[in-house]
């Protein structure tokens, strides 16, 4: 479908949608500077995930893994929304996206302006206490690595989900319902690799919603996609938002 006709009818369906939410992953992000997991530049290119991202990783060294996360805070402190982020946010303001479920931990979403938010991987400028309930949040990244909790000495953790842990149950649940209750998902810049995220388009397809989908490449949704359209989610959802305020 050439990609002016594949705008028209997200367009379409967008205001036709009686519930639509967005999923969302590291591609949405990608515009912004942010590098995605997978793909030819992806951070799993470069990095072993079992030795940074897992409980087991962090508790034979914390220091290593907190270093990483450090980095990745470097990264994600310069980098600004894209029209991707602000195009979902002003979708939210104007009633049309009811919620978006995020398996970003950038905290771009917040900073574009979206409220509705369901962080299913935690996000990186949370930490919790890997003894008691203490969570800090950080406006920039810490000085020193690895972090001591204030109240009890022991090691903070960043508050992100890691391969191997169950996700957050309140944001499961929620994630479920609202996946249940769509009638229409945006789907973009996730490559639907990692469970439960991948499994929520399917969802809305199975109680028959729709599903647009928008990403560099193809996925394993691209073929039941009501619209798939395969460009820069940046580029394209600002086409969407431009072509809604006329
Ligand atoms: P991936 O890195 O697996 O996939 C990124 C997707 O974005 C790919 O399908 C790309 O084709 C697409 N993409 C890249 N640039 C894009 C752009 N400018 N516009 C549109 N699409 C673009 O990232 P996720 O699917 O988010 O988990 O990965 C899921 C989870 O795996 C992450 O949350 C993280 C990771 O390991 C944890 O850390 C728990």
């Amino acid at each position: 479908m050439p990609e002016s006709h594949g705008i028209a009818r997200i367009l379409d369906l967008i205001k036709n949608a009686e519930y639509m939410i967005a999923l969302t992953g590291a591609g949405i992000s990608a515009e912004s500077g942010i590098p995605t997991f997978r793909g030819a530049n992806g951070l799993w290119k470069k990095f072993r995930a079992e030795e940074l991202a897992t409980p087991w990783a962090f508790q034979k060294n914390p220091k290593l893994v907190w270093e990483w996360y450090k980095w990745r805070m470097g990264i994600v402190a310069k980098a600004k929304p894209n029209p991707a982020h602000y195009c979902l946010a002003k979708l939210e303001d104007l009633g049309l996206l009811k919620y978006l479920i995020t398996q970003n931990v950038d905290g771009l979403h917040t900073k574009a302006g979206s409220k509705k938010i369901v962080e299913i991987h935690g996000n990186i400028w949370r930490a919790k206490c890997t003894k008691c309930d203490y969570k800090m949040t950080f406006n920039k990244p810490p000085d020193s690595v690895p972090v001591s909790c204030p109240e009890c000495n022991e090691l903070m953790r960043p508050d992100v989900v890691w391969f191997g842990e169950p996700l957050p149950r309140d944001a499961i649940a929620l994630m479920f319902e609202l996946a249940r209750k769509a009638d229409l998902i945006l789907v973009i810049g996730t490559s639907l690799l990692v469970e439960p995220a991948a499994s929520i388009p399917f969802i809305v397809l199975e109680h028959n919603g729709k599903a647009i989908e928008i990403n560099l490449t193809e996925t394993k949704l691209t073929p039941y996609a009501t619209v798939s359209i395969q460009a820069p989610a940046g580029k394209t959802l600002k086409k969407v938002c431009d072509l809604l305020s006329k």
